[in-house]
């Protein structure tokens, strides 16, 4: 493994501490960021009364949608490893219409028990990953962990990051750079882990490549 690709001694939950979690929405929002989940969210079908899986959830910046999308009988839980990122979360919520359908669990997304608490007996209709498995070293395991708790025929949604191709692989080192300091392995491509499980796949690709969206049903 090169060196840049190990775990800084600093560890991937400090990168999304308190600093990160005060100042995130506003770096990781438009333009560039938001269109993944643009795409993917209503490409995921959801219906009212639907479990949905927030996979490395962050600040929530997918929650309003995912929250509409399932109604007043459905429930969105959020997972992340980081207190202060779902601090973020809680606090956004807080107060808002929908806040009582969603749960924000703490656990690291390969970690069954993790899933298993998330789901809390009951498997989920659909799962969304946003920038978050290009985080983790071994996004097959996180995969393999979820469909531990997903129904056959669940909604799939992977918005991740690539380098960006054509002209605009000027721009490559400066998307690297982007990634490497939000913890995030630009080459990782997470979608290939998904895509070959999947039926009914619809595939985006934006800013050149550099966002990537996928959608399917699982089984
Ligand atoms: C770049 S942020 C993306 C947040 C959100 N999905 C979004 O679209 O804005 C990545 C998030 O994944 C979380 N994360 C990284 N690795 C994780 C893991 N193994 N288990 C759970 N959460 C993780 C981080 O704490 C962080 O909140």
């Amino acid at each position: 493994m090169p060196p840049w690709s190990r775990t800084p001694w600093w560890g991937e939950v400090d990168r999304y501490g308190a600093l990160t979690a005060r100042t995130y929405d506003l770096l990781s929002g438009d333009p560039v960021y938001a269109v993944g989940r643009r795409l993917a969210i209503p490409a995921m079908g959801l219906r009212p009364g639907w479990r949905v899986l927030d996979l490395g959830c962050g600040t929530g910046l997918n929650l309003p949608a995912l929250l509409d999308g399932v109604g007043p009988m459905g429930r969105v839980v959020g997972l992340d490893r980081s207190p202060a990122m779902l601090a973020v979360a809680r606090r956004k919520r807080a107060g808002s219409s929908g806040a009582g359908q969603l749960r924000l669990v703490q656990g690291d997304m390969a970690d069954p028990q993790a899933a298993r608490e998330a789901a809390a007996g009951q498997p989920f209709d659909a799962v969304i990953a946003t920038y978050a498995l290009s985080l983790t070293p071994d996004p097959a395991r996180v995969w393999r962990t979820v469909t531990g708790v997903l129904r056959p025929g669940a909604a799939v949604a992977v918005v991740d990051m690539a380098r960006p191709t054509g002209r605009a692989a000027l721009a490559a080192p400066l998307a690297r750079l982007a990634c490497r300091l939000g913890g995030a392995d630009i080459d990782a491509h997470p979608w290939t882990v998904v895509e070959p499980e999947l039926t009914l796949t619809r595939a985006w690709s934006r800013w050149a490549g550099h966002v990537r969206v996928l959608v399917g049903t699982w089984g």
